[in-house]
Formats: C-alpha cells, sequence, structure tokens
C-alpha cells in the first residue's frame, strides 16, 4: 500500500500528521503501507512557483492513494489564477481522473447540538453526496474574460458527455444499493440543456438498477430541501458545480464540517482522501484544528482503495468511542464536555484503537 501524502496549507500539516499517526497505530496488528510526503497548494507556489510540482504528480501517479489536507489561504488569493493553490487541487483531480467525489453528511447522536438546525429535523442525519469532479462548468472550454463591443465579458462553459454522466451515474446507483436503495438525482434541466441531458442518462441507467428508486429534484428545490426535511435523501447525484454546493451546505446540517470525510475515485478505486473542510488560515499552527475528518478520511482509503474494511471499521469506531468519551475541539465544543487539541484528538484516538 503506498500512499501519497499531501498535507497543504494552513491547518493541513496539522491534521494529516494525526491522520499518519493514527495509521501508524494500527501497523502492530499488521497494516502495512509506505507513506512519502509532497508539496500541493499554496506552501508549492512558494517552493516551486507552481501549486502542483512535477515531483508532488510524479508521486501521486504512483500511489495508489492520497492523503490531502487542505489547500489555500488569504496570502495567495491574489495570485494569477494559474498559482493559485485551488489549481493544484483541481489539477491533481483532472490528471489522476478522479471523477466520483464521495462527501458523507452523518449526524453523530453526539452533536446534535452542533447542528443549527432542531434536532428532530437533524437526529439521524445519514446522506451521500454523489459529486461528479472532473467535468462540468469547473473543466468545460471556452472560459475566460474578454473584450467585446467595448466592455469586459467573462465566459465559461457547462458541458456534460453521455458518458461522463453514465460513469457518475453508475457509482451513486451502485452506492444507493449498498444504503437506503434511494437515489435522487439533481439537475437544472428546466433551464439548462446539459442537465436535461443529465436527467435522460440517469433516466436510461436506472432500468439497471430496479432496486433502486430513482428521483429528480431541480437544484434550487434541493438546496430548500436539505434545509426542510433533510431526512428525506439518502444518495444524492449531481454535477461539480451543484455538487460543490449542496456538499457544504449538507455538511452543514451535521454541525461541524470538521467531522466530515471525502473521498474522490477513479475507475479502478484509485483515491484522493481529504477532509471536506478547507484549510482555516485562521486557526493555522494553533494546534487546536479538529483532526477528524482527516482521521475518518483515512478510514474511507482503507475502504475504497485498499479493501480493508476491518480497519477503516475500527478507525470509525475509535472516534465513535471518543466522542462518547467526550472529546472535542474547539469547533465541536459545548459546555460539559472535554476541550482538547488536535494532538490530544488523535491521542484519544489512538487510544480507543
Ligand atoms: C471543494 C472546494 C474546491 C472545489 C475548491 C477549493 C477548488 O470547494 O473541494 O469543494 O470547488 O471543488
Ligand atoms: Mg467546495
Amino acid at each position: 500500500m503506498k500512499i501519497c501524502v499531501l498535507p497543504g496549507d494552513g491547518i493541513g500539516p496539522e491534521i494529516t500528521e494525526q491522520a499518519l499517526r493514527v495509521l501508524e497505530a494500527l501497523r502492530s496488528d499488521g497494516l502495512d503501507f509506505t507513506a512519502e510526503t509532497a508539496l500541493i497548494g499554496g506552501c508549492a507556489v512558494d517552493a516551486t512557483g507552481t501549486p502542483y510540482p512535477e515531483v508532488t504528480s510524479t508521486l501521486a501517479r504512483e500511489a495508489d492513494a492520497i492523503l490531502l489536507g487542505a489547500v489555500g489561504g488569504p496570502q495567495w488569493d491574489n495570485l494569477p489564477r494559474e498559482q493559485r493553490p485551488e489549481r493544484g487541487l483541481l489539477a491533481i483531480r483532472k490528471e489522476l481522473n478522479l471523477f466520483a467525489n464521495l462527501r458523507p453528511a452523518i449526524l453523530y447522536p453526539e452533536l446534535a447540538n452542533a447542528s443549527t438546525l432542531k434536532p428532530e429535523i437533524v437526529a439521524g442525519l445519514d446522506i451521500l453526496i454523489v459529486r461528479e469532479l472532473t467535468g462540468d462548468i469547473y473543466f468545460g472550454q471556452p472560459r475566460g474574460i474578454r473584450e467585446e463591443g467595448g466592455e469586459r465579458v467573462g465566459f465559461n462553459t457547462m458541458v456534460y458527455s453521455e458518458s461522463e454522466i453514465r460513469r457518475i451515474g453508475k457509482v451513486a446507483f451502485e452506492a444507493a444499493r449498498k444504503r437506503g436503495k434511494k437515489l435522487c438525482s439533481v439537475d437544472k434541466m428546466n433551464v439548462l440543456e446539459s442537465t436535461q441531458l443529465w436527467r435522460d442518462v440517469m433516466i436510461e441507467l436506472s432500468a439497471d438498477y430496479p432496486d433502486v428508486e430513482l428521483s429528480h429534484m431541480l437544484v434550487d428545490n434541493a438546496a430548500m430541501q436539505l434545509v426542510r426535511a433533510p431526512k428525506q435523501f439518502d444518495v444524492m447525484v449531481t454535477g461539480n458545480m451543484f455538487g460543490d454546493i449542496l456538499s457544504d451546505e449538507a455538511s452543514m446540517l451535521t454541525g461541524s464540517i470538521g467531522m466530515l470525510p471525502s473521498a474522490s475515485l477513479d475507475a479502478n478505486n484509485k483515491g484522493l482522501y481529504e477532509p471536506s473542510h478547507g484549510s482555516a488560515p485562521d486557526i493555522a499552527g494553533k494546534g487546536v484544528a479538529n483532526p477528524l475528518a482527516t482521521i475518518l478520511s483515512a478510514a474511507m482509503m482503507l475502504r475504497y482503495t485498499f479493501n480493508q474494511e476491518g480497519f477503516a471499521a475500527r478507525i470509525e469506531n475509535a472516534v465513535k468511542k471518543v466522542l462518547a468519551a467526550g472529546y472535542r475541539t474547539g469547533d465541536i465544543y459545548e459546555p460539559g464536555t472535554r476541550r482538547v487539541g488536535t494532538k490530544e484528538m488523535g491521542d484519544a484516538v489512538i487510544a480507543a484503537l
């Protein structure tokens, strides 16, 4: 098992360190892996002038899985687009063909009070968002800003081919089959042709999955339903941009984006695993960030890329134990619980293992 570790910027290094410690702790029980670290994002721009250097790309291509912290920070906000830290993330997704982004939004019962929604609306919430990650308006050509009639015009292209829709649809149907057997496909077919095709292909695919109940929802309604009655959803599948927006919304239903892992997979289950949250520059280096989303991302890595369900479940159970025992980082702290820092949280998970 070859793991490429890309800590990135902000809190990235602190949280990936804890996830690696958790993996290390499983070595004595037979988990065998190598881990090599490289630069991505703003730190890579500072060191090499580009957010996704050639050495990083080589290491990532050679690895079986990638564990990533986070990229970005205010000091890189004014760089030209090509040098922005986010470009590093988009480049690695595209280069490795990581088209299937799985973003679970699970509410841990101990954290029910952390949600801004009423407990009865979110209790027991367990949604999986399947977001297409290498197409859509994020990558469509042409794109740019040009002069037209004496003023500047900005433009991007929203485009999906049938094969791109079909392959992400399959991932979503398969995922639904292993869960509650309900799939909601989100589009904007009342306005956008590319998403009309999206809906048509999802309907065609559904013939192969008679055991999965397929429904469709327009994206504006889906955004509303997520805060009105989120428990109606099991698996949601949508394009790159709608998925970006809806997955942030869904994650916040659970109270803390600091708890949610994600996986981005290619057709052979090679994957990039990262927390759903960002680099949190405001708390970087202070040792207070929540490492659980990254630790849970490492668990997803063991499950999806390495087929080590046993070890994955052990990490997830250790996290549940630690929450039940009252350990909380600042983002999920409430009076009566025990406030700990990044490293102490890592220690607690390792002890619970
Ligand atoms: C995400 C992020 C990225 C995206 C950014 C950092 C490019 O928001 O992973 O959701 O838009 O995909
Ligand atoms: Mg996002």
